[in-house]
């Protein structure tokens, strides 16, 4: 049995009982990001509850009759026009980080302005149970003050650290360094440093990115709103896309709940006949190479893109390359590109020996729960992180895009391919994450309806976040200890030096009676 049908018969015992109404707000132009809720909102409407979402890539399920896109696949118009990633990595980080504040201002104003958020945010008798936002551009969070409704935040990565504390759950910068950062393992004291300094770092952009969305909920929803930050604060639970096999182990309230694991995975499909019979015949193995939705490889430059076909063409392995353009010249016979690949249904493939990766979250458990080595290629984001646990963990190797050769590239694909090592491992990690009492989809479910039940988690609510940052970091405490062992010690010393000079006077008197 495999776990999807476990799901169904899982989906089916415990039909819900009870329909309630729930708003999902994700802004992000991101089909990585997306992806990640797409299996939550579905499942929630299969339990009966009317469902509304906001989102840039809806499913267009016409027989998921209780689910209500909003359809702001337009947004990647804006992104495009506002971010272009390949050019993003040539300017300064607070460049960067003005434009993506700027772009996610801009979407998010968009998606405000399309008639179904205007008539939510308009209509006096609409009412929800709860509102899930991503926690990626918040400003959506003010749907709960709206609705007046408890709110769920959530994001398709691991939290930042300030996420974390917020929310009153320790959260340790050596122990569980950024996930933007590449370190992983055991940090060397400089890394310990950027570690902790980063972290400072990330909650400055968290809270930039909270005011400047706070400028749309002021004009959309109201000048008596709270600043986003308040809202944001008010969160009842949080739902984090981790498990703690592929990310590292962390201790976690009950309020924060890993949905990692799979989520996404769909439920396997037939592959086209066309593509079925390649794989079919591709005995001596299949390579799958993408870079996945945001780096596009046909922004890659010519003396890059060389180097990848004259190693592919000295290969004896069929190449299946997700590729942004109608031809590629010069690319051997055993290349075959497509802008689009089943590629969920591809890796199910037992022919498929290798993937390789710009290392997406996603990309990589799917790769993962096929059981299929990696070589990672990273670019932005949270992709450095992710290799590097890869690699940490044994289940593939890493190559630096930007300076690999060609005898770099060949090495590394030949290791991978001939080397069993990789593939066990890839199989024993992913056995692990697959062994827990329910799927990560299951747990998210639950802990949202267990949120509409019971109108919010107040009674879950961390006691730190009640405690000044000084008493929770014991400073009085230690302050006053230290106080206590510096007057002792002083005594002590005052009272030797006493004691030593009465000594004193009673020997020079002693002394001078002898003589
Ligand atoms: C829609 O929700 C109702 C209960 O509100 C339920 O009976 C019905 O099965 C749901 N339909 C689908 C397609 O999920
Ligand atoms: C307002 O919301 C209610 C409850 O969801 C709905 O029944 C009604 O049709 C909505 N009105 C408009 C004008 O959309």
């Amino acid at each position: 049995m495999t776990w999807f049908s476990v799901l169904f018969l899982f989906v089916l015992s415990i039909a819900s009982t009870f329909s309630a109404r729930i708003l999902g707000i994700v802004s992000t132009t991101s089909y990585s990001h997306q992806s990640a809720y797409l299996p939550l909102w579905k499942e929630l409407s299969l339990r009966g509850h009317q469902v509304t979402i906001l989102t840039t890539d809806p499913l267009r399920d016409p027989t998921l009759t209780n689910l209500t896109e909003i359809d702001c696949s337009f947004s990647y118009k804006t992104k495009h026009r506002k971010l272009n990633l390949n050019e993003l990595a040539e300017v300064s980080s607070t460049q960067m980080i003005e434009r993506i504040i700027s772009a996610g201002y801009d979407i998010l104003e968009e998606q405000l302005q399309h008639s179904m958020v205007q008539n939510l945010l308009k209509n006096e008798t609409e009412h929800f149970d709860v509102v899930l936002v991503e926690a990626m551009y918040t400003g959506g969070a003010a749907f709960a003050e709206r609705f007046n409704c408890p709110l769920i935040q959530m994001l398709s990565l691991d939290a930042f650290h300030c996420q974390y504390h917020d929310m009153g759950n320790p959260s340790h910068p050596v122990l569980n360094p950024e996930v933007m950062l590449p370190f992983v393992g055991k940090l060397n004291f400089f890394q310990r440093l950027i570690s902790v300094g980063f972290s400072f770092v990330m909650r400055y952009y968290i809270g930039l990115v909270a005011d400047s969305q706070d400028v749309l909920v002021k004009k959309y929803f109201g000048n008596d709103y709270p600043h986003l930050r308040e809202t944001l604060s008010k969160t009842s639970m949080w739902f984090v896309n981790t498990n703690p096999i592929f990310h590292s182990v962390r201790p976690l309230l009950p309020n924060i709940i890993q949905f990692g694991g799979g989520t996404h995975l769909k439920a396997p499909k037939p592959l086209p006949k066309d593509l079925q019979n390649l794989l079919d015949r591709a005995t001596n193995g299949i390579i799958y190479f993408s870079l996945g939705s945001n780096v596009k490889s046909k922004f890659l430059s010519q003396e890059r893109l060389a180097i990848l076909m004259e190693t592919f063409a000295e290969l004896p392995y069929t190449i299946l390359w997700k590729f942004e353009r109608e031809d590629l010249p010069g690319k051997s016979e055993n290349v075959i590109i497509s802008k689009w690949f089943p590629q969920q249904d591809i890796f199910r493939h037992p022919n498929v020996k290798l993937f390789i990766t710009q290392g997406g979250l996603q990309s990589i458990e799917e790769a993962m729960y096929n059981y299929i080595p990696m070589i990672g290629m990273p670019f932005i984001a949270d992709q450095k992180h992710n290799v590097n646990i890869l690699v940490h963990k044994g289940m593939g190797l890493s190559l630096d895009f930007a300076t690999m050769d060609k005898a770099a590239l060949k090495e590394t694909i030949l290791e991978i391919l001939n080397n069993p090592k990789y593939r066990y491992k890839v199989r024993e990690l992913a056995e692990l994450v697959k062994d827990q009492p329910m799927t990560g989809l299951e747990r998210a479910v639950w802990w949202t309806e267990y949120v509409i039940r019971h109108k919010g988690a107040e009674h879950l609510r961390s006691p730190a976040k009640d405690l000044p940052l000084y008493q929770y970091f014991l400073l009085d405490v230690i302050g006053f200890c230290l106080v206590v062992i510096l007057v002792a010690i002083y005594i002590l010393i005052k009272s030797i030096s006493l004691i030593g000079r009465l000594l004193n006077g009673i020997l020079v008197k002693t002394k001078s009676k002898i003589e």
